[in-house]
């Protein structure tokens, strides 16, 4: 879908590209992609533009390319034609574009050979423009090849694109509210639900009324202990958690990320209830200390201590909780991180791997409740991350008979079989570090139990 440029937008572009020219001396040249075919060429996948090309041309455009050069902007684009606007319906020209986004300049894309001397560019993902950008670059483009310009490239812009302008808050206010809407649609829908696809199809329906896509492909699942489950065929039993990771992309492609676990009955059963309760306080206490100057790794590690603690008053642990968390015994229940990057991708800018992720320096550990950190730096203001812990029975790693041996004394596995009504919980919200702290950008969706108790009864 095309958006409508503002003079705010084209404000807000404009200093975009100022702030990468402070970081680089050289043309920049960002290609969109194109859509992939299907089958036959005009049977298409659906098309997403490149996040970095997007987040400096505003508009997704597809076959497109922008050249940056001390704040400079030049459009490279074909106008559609007479058999693409049959089929297609009209489209803007080329000026008219170059105009809505406040380009200087804009040239048919053949003229693009003519500008791409000494300039630095980052891979798109699709092979058809990766070998285009390869031709005309006459080298390779790639992360794992990345040297010189484009890596220079690749760090400057992890320093223009962390920290989120006053426009990018704005649509990730949007789509964030979207998503808020989608849960509440789900939780509203699933005692009428006989399975998991009703629920989903009830909360993308919100999203795509919207006008929105999702950010990622839906989780909406009662077997939650597969993190990323994309199945949607299991019929909702009245015991069952039901457990929805489901985030609205705005039309100008900037995400959202929310995960909520409710009773498909209405009501936890006791022990639902003291996971549930458990996990809410990690979320909630990451919450607390998240703002500027913190280092996440130590809000993630809040989180595993967090859940350390109530998982020995629970008697499922046994031994003192720092211990247990050096010893990475938590990692059993919460194998993951406690969150990520949000921009304009939901792992934002992880096509650059651990770059954006993790500070210079530093890199990822191969400790088993570390080893899914995919953040590790100090939090800035202007930052919007995710706040995602969980806790899960996987039986991958429950049953594996090493870690068994390994965690035989960390673990009261009879205690353990109490709670087998507990597949898997997590609680996500998406989160703007401020100048002072924190806000909450999804806090119109609540989580404590009673709450989503009240939601799915109506
Ligand atoms: N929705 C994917 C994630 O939370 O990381
Ligand atoms: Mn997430
Ligand atoms: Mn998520």
């Amino acid at each position: 879908m095309l958006i409508t440029a503002t003079p705010s937008l084209i404000h807000a572009l404009r200093q975009r590209r100022e702030r990468l020219a402070q970081h680089v001396d050289f043309p920049v040249v960002l290609w969109s992609g194109q859509p992939q075919s299907r089958n036959f060429p005009a049977n298409t996948h659906p098309f997403r533009s490149s996040s970095h090309f997007l987040y400096f041309a505003g508009v997704p455009l597809a076959n497109a390319a922008i050249r940056l050069e001390r704040g400079q902007l030049t459009l490279f684009m074909d106008e559609a034609t007479p058999a693409e606007a049959l089929w297609h319906g009209p489209s803007p020209t080329r000026q008219e574009l170059a105009q809505q986004i406040g380009a200087d300049a804009a040239y048919p894309l053949a003229e693009l050979a003519q500008w791409v001397a000494e300039a630095a560019t980052l891979p798109v993902l699709d092979a058809a423009t990766r070998s285009i950008q390869q031709a005309l670059l006459g080298r390779s483009v790639g992360i794992a090849q990345a040297q010189n310009q484009d890596q220079r490239l690749a760090e400057a812009i992890v320093q223009v694109r962390l920290c989120h302008d006053a426009r990018a808050v704005a649509e990730i206010r949007q789509a964030a509210a979207v998503s808020v809407k989608a849960h509440r649609a789900g939780m509203a829908a699933t005692r009428q639900a006989a399975t998991e696809a009703e629920v989903r199809a009830a909360m993308e329906q919100v999203i795509m009324a919207h006008g929105m896509t999702c950010a990622y492909n839906s989780i909406v699942t009662i077997h939650g202990e597969v993190l990323h489950n994309e199945h949607y065929h299991h019929r909702l039993g009245s015991g069952d958690l039901l457990l929805a990771d489901v985030g609205a992309e705005a039309a100008s492609g900037w995400a959202s990320d929310i995960t909520r676990t409710w009773p498909v009955s209405g009501k936890f059963s006791p022990t639902q209830r003291d996971l549930y309760d458990l996990v809410l306080a990690a979320h909630d206490a990451c919450i607390a200390k998240a703002r500027p100057g913190v280092e996440y790794r130590d809000v993630h590690l809040l989180a595993c201590q967090v859940l350390a603690e109530g998982l020995v008053d629970l008697g499922i642990l046994q031994g003192q909780p720092e211990t247990l968390v050096e010893q990475d015994a938590h990692a059993l229940f919460f194998p993951h991180g406690v969150g990520h990057l949000l921009g304009l991708d939901v792992h934002d800018m992880e096509d650059l791997g651990d770059l954006a992720g993790y500070a210079s320096g530093r890199s990822r550990s191969d400790r088993f409740g570390l080893a899914f950190l995919r953040l590790d730096r100090p939090l800035q203001a202007g930052m919007a991350i995710t706040i995602e812990p969980g806790f899960y029975q996987v039986p991958g790693i429950l049953q594996d008979p090493v870690r068994r041996e390994r965690y035989r004394d960390s673990v009261n596995w009879e205690r353990l079989s109490q709670f087998a009504d507990v597949r898997g919980i997590r609680i996500e919200d998406d989160v703007l570090i401020t100048a002072e702290g924190c806000e909450v950008l999804t806090v119109g969706l609540p989580n404590t139990a009673e709450a989503v108790e009240s939601l799915v009864c109506g």
